[in-house]
């Protein structure tokens, strides 16, 4: 196993909080440095950990600095609805908190920075199931930081060799810890509402469809991608996707489980960025680079959440 130092931002967030505690199994606990804003929830994630704010470059140096970090993930962003409700927080944590990320870990001499992007890199204009090179004009603030995200990776990769990466990961689906305002997470809030309630109300239309992955599959891609070596790899930022459903599909297969469940569509604004988004996407190169797979379909998705879910909300269904 490699002997790595890794720094992880946004580590209380949906994808940080279960990648953590999977780093420190793989790399040793005292490897694997948590950071976030929220000093509450960093103790839930045990030590060691950091608080940080991303738009402080002086402590993000410190820190890398101190535990002489080699691989950064960096999770912490603001997610594509919470950012057209404030384009100009989106701005500033997306856009600046992955500049200063990168800066730092430039003058740091980090080796690797591992960044999530996504599917709202895409916008209306971009031909359905989209490869890696396509026309990327995305309508919302959250898309254009995952674009600039993406860019400066590669500037940085080819300008200072330092060895930036990423994912265009699709809607991520999981039972531990709720994503934060994302267009995708009604196909995470239907779950709750399904067992807790038994009705839930989309805010978008039944026939909306999306590509989404569960989350053992992103962590999978997270680590897999890490470790792939780079001479396999002929782009920096890959799509991966997992399955693709409609809203009524999604509904269909919770009923299989959850008979008397109930819904409604009430679309909202989120509709418009839902639609601005290809409903798949071609995760070819990634499958010849660098081996990627998904296990998960919608099926065994579902029934593994309803499973963990209903376990943790301690409600029989
Ligand atoms: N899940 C994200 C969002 O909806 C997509 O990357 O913002």
């Amino acid at each position: 196993m490699m002997l790595v130092r890794i720094l992880v931002t946004g580590a209380c967030g949906q994808i940080g909080s279960e990648l953590v505690p999977l780093l420190r199994e793989r790399y040793g606990k005292d490897n694997v440095i948590a950071s976030d804003i929220v000093v509450e929830k960093l103790k839930m994630l045990s030590e060691p950990y950091e608080v940080i704010n991303v738009l402080d470059r002086e402590k993000l140096e410190k820190v890398i600095k101190e535990y002489d970090i080699d691989i950064i993930y960096h999770l912490a962003a603001i997610l594509s609805a919470k950012g057209e409700e404030n384009p100009q927080l989106c701005y500033q944590v997306n856009i600046n908190g992955t500049y200063n990320v990168l800066e730092a870990a430039r003058v740091g001499g980090v080796e690797k920075v591992i960044i999530p992007s996504s599917i709202a890199v895409f916008g209306p204009e971009t031909p359905d199931n989209p490869g890696e090179i396509t026309i990327l004009k995305p309508r919302t603030m959250y898309g254009i930081s995952k674009v600039f995200a993406e860019l400066a990776g590669e500037y940085y990769y080819h300008k200072y060799g330092l060895d930036v990466r990423g994912l265009r990961f699709p809607g991520i689906i999981s039972w531990k810890t709720p994503p934060g305002g994302g267009t995708t997470d009604y196909a995470v809030e239907v779950f709750y509402a399904a067992i807790e309630k038994g009705h839930y109300t989309y805010f978008v239309r039944e026939d909306t469809t999306l590509p989404m992955m569960y989350m053992p599959d992103a962590l999978k891609a997270l680590i897999q991608l890490m470790e792939a070596d780079n001479s396999r790899l002929r782009y920096r930022f890959y799509n991966v996707s997992g399955m693709s459903f409609s809203a009524r599909e999604l509904t269909e297969v919770i009923k299989k489980f959850i008979p008397y469940f109930t819904v409604e569509y009430k679309p909202d604004e989120r509709q418009k960025i839902a639609d601005s988004w290809p409903s798949r996407l071609d995760d070819t190169a990634a499958r010849e680079d660098w081996d990627w797979k998904p296990d998960w379909d919608l099926e065994r998705m579902a029934k593994d959440m309803i499973e963990n879910l209903s376990k943790k909300l301690r409600k029989r269904v």
